[in-house]
């Protein structure tokens, strides 16, 4: 599949963008972590400023399983009294949903002792003493602030941390200045240069895209599953339609981000074990401006205006901007059609799911009264068996290897204490 809706760069600001939804300091962590490890490698003498970038992207990624495992407000659990969770979720994590499964281990032994992890057979095994170094100073910096000083680490150096990364770092810092540049913040500008080169093939924009989507399950796990048959719905409907390769791809892309503001919503209001109130309603109705912001500027603007509209109606209904049936195309009531019928099909903790009669109903019924786009509508009526079959069919095999990081997060955490 041609990926042309997203340029390597853009990937990068995409990804921050949406840890920062979740939240603002694991995002400003990570983006630090990466800068400090991508000056360590540089002085290392890796020059290849792709490859420096791929490390940077894990390096950002380093304490995603958090968001699953912990409370990410309280980083100090988490990073220093209880760190074994969110180190195995993580790596999981970048294992199976992430073009970042090679590295991944670095993510699993982070939290580990060098006495520990020197023995350890690992092709990047020296990275991994980087970004340890790369991590803990960026834990220091924050901690003491004016009085942190780049020789607290030679307590620790052959021990906890490995004497060449510690070194390494005190390199790095008398010719790049990190410790300075961190504290005034202006690593920030030379962390989007270094971002100007890194380049992703296709398969990885893809796989970073829907790593992206897959983020949404370290809310809530319905949503993942959700998302994906959406996008699987507007593919078998989009070719009922006769939908053009390119037309299906967009919708494609739209349903695959449709959700991500979500990450922005308390995990209490996403996963309420009751209807919500109309001020709670209003409070995640922004999720939807919410991913338009995020995802301007970085991704093309015709799949941003589809993800955009998933929740209009035709007679003008829905929101966030009360759209009536003529200012939308046929991707966008696409889209709104077959999120609809997904949401519906969905057992919720607050409502059992609709039955198929149920779901049929609501169609014709939105036929007559133009809530929906009445051709894409009758087209899901006509074809409901066939489009819900293929697409479940589909997006269950889409999500095996979600499941298999669900299943496994047991058995490692286990063999891993
Ligand atoms: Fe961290
Ligand atoms: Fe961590
Ligand atoms: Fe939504």
């Amino acid at each position: 599949m041609q990926i042309e809706y997203i340029t390597s760069n853009n990937m990068w600001k995409l990804l921050y963008e949406t840890i920062r939804l979740m939240d603002k300091a694991t995002a400003h962590h990570g983006m630090r972590v990466s800068y400090i490890m991508s000056k360590m490698l540089e002085c290392r003498g890796l020059n290849e400023k792709f490859e420096i970038a791929d490390f940077m992207m894990l390096a950002m990624l380093h304490d995603v399983g958090a968001f699953k495992t912990d409370d990410v407000k309280k980083p100090l659990t988490y990073e220093a009294k209880a760190p074994a969770p969110h180190s195995v979720y993580g790596y999981l994590f970048l294992k199976y949903l992430s073009p970042l499964s090679d590295m991944s281990k670095m993510i699993l032994y982070h939290h580990i002792d060098y006495s520990r992890t020197k023995d350890i057979d690992y092709q990047y095994k020296d990275e991994l003493e980087i970004l340890k170094v790369a991590e803990i100073i960026d834990v220091w910096i924050r901690a003491f602030g004016d009085k942190f000083s780049i020789n607290m680490l030679d307590r620790y150096a052959g021990t906890k941390y490995q004497e060449e990364a510690c070194q390494l770092l005190k390199q790095a810092d008398a010719e790049f200045e990190i410790v300075k540049k961190i504290m005034d913040r202006s690593y920030i500008k030379e962390v989007d240069e270094a971002m100007e080169y890194i380049l992703l093939s296709d398969d990885e924009k893809e796989k970073y895209l829907k790593m992206l989507m897959y983020c949404t399950g370290l809310k809530s796990e319905n949503m993942v599953s959700e998302t994906v048959a959406t996008m699987y719905v507007c593919r078998e409907l989009g070719r009922k339609l006769k939908q053009s390769e390119m037309d299906k791809n967009e919708v494609y892309y739209a349903a695959l981000l449709h959700d991500i503001g979500m990450l922005a919503m308390p995990s209490k209001l996403v996963d309420a074990p009751r209807s919500l109130n109309q001020a709670e309603k209003n409070f995640i109705h922004t999720h939807v401006e919410i991913m338009e912001k995020v995802l301007e500027g970085k991704i093309s603007p015709d799949i941003i205006s589809i993800a955009s509209a998933h929740h209009e109606r035709c007679d003008g209904s829905g929101y966030p901007r009360g759209l009536k049936g003529n200012a939308m195309s046929d991707k966008q009531a696409i889209l709104q059609i077959a999120e609809n019928v997904v949401h519906m099909g969905m057992e919720k903790p607050y409502r059992r799911a609709f039955t198929k009669d149920e779901i049929i109903k609501d169609l014709n019924d939105g036929i007559v009264n133009d809530k929906y786009d009445g051709i894409i509508a009758d087209t899901m009526v006509r074809n409901y068996d066939e489009i819900m079959e293929k697409a479940f069919a589909r997006a269950q095999n889409a999500l095996v290897t979600h499941q298999k990081l669900q299943s496994n997060y047991e058995q490692v955490y286990k063999s891993f204490r």
